[in-house]
């Protein structure tokens, strides 16, 4: 197997940059970021690129239905209907309470909650992708409200499935997060987070002037040495999201901003 092989660039050249070899094939990927932060956008754009590469993506929608998904996609002049005619894209909405259902169902069948196996359940039979892409997490943890420990059961199987398939995932993740510079990222201790061999955070940043800007940081991406800093996005009209790997934010965006 040739380096090709065992790890994915994403096709969005900032970020590339930052992320180096590539994301190891296989990994589980949390995006994280508050609302309008980006997430949806950004995972789109790692599927529209990897369907241009021939791979196969599934986008599991909990949150838009699929026709919106669409319409963004349109925004950005990508054609997310010739990638389902090829085979390459399925964008579907499902709804995270039949996952807590079905969740309770097999566990009340299996008594004993070690004993479970659980299928990715909703995972379409007659399709195996190259990448998964869940928006998001935090809509299905909401069907498990109150039954944290079940939540954390399906998380652990659903990581253990992608692993074995060795599908890459992109899994959203809506969290509270800086809006100003200079805090600090810190972890919610959420299941999850351990289980993920990545970590890619999106920030809403707002400057002294009240300007607000978009910046973004890879974490943590296991197996990589990853550039650790925290960097200018945008999102441009027909094109996407634009990593800027050498706009450090902080440092120099005083003097950027008092300028414009
Ligand atoms: N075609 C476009 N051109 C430029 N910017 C756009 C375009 N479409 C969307 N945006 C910008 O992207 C922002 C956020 O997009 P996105 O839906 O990815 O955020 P999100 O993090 O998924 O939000 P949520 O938590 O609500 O799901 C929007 O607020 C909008 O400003
Ligand atoms: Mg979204």
């Amino acid at each position: 197997m040739d380096t090709k092989e065992k790890f994915s660039k994403s096709g969005i050249k900032g970020f590339d940059k930052l992320i180096r070899k590539g994301i190891p094939i296989g990994s589980s990927v949390l995006v994280e970021g508050g609302p309008g932060s980006g997430k949806t956008i950004f995972c789109l754009q790692i599927a529209n690129n990897a369907c241009l590469r021939g791979k196969k993506v599934l986008y599991m929608s909990f949150e838009e239905p699929e026709r919106k998904l669409k319409e963004h996609m349109h925004g950005f002049n990508w054609n997310p209907e010739k990638f389902e005619k090829q085979g390459l894209l399925r964008l579907e909405r499902f709804r995270a309470i039949d996952i807590s259902r079905s969740v309770e169902a097999m566990l009340s069948e299996a008594k004993r909650e070690l004993l479970i196996d659980i299928h990715p359940i909703l995972m379409p039979k007659d399709f195996s992708p190259d990448i998964v892409i869940v928006d998001s997490l935090s809509a299905i943890a909401a069907a498990f409200s109150g039954r944290e420990s079940r939540f954390r059961i399906y998380m652990e199987q659903f990581f253990r499935y992608l692993e074995r398939s060795n599908i890459t995932s992109f899994l959203i993740r809506e969290v509270t997060h800086p809006t100003h510079l200079r805090t600090s990222y810190s972890e919610k201790g959420e299941a999850v987070s351990f289980l993920a061999d990545g970590i890619i955070v999106l920030y809403d940043i707002l400057d002294k002037y009240g300007k607000r800007s978009s910046a973004l940081e890879v974490l943590k991406m296991r197996g990589i040495n990853i550039k650790r800093k925290i960097v200018e996005m945008k999102i441009v009209e027909n094109k996407g999201i634009v990593v800027y790997p050498n706009l450090i934010i902080g440092e120099n965006i005083k003097t950027r901003f008092s300028l414009t």
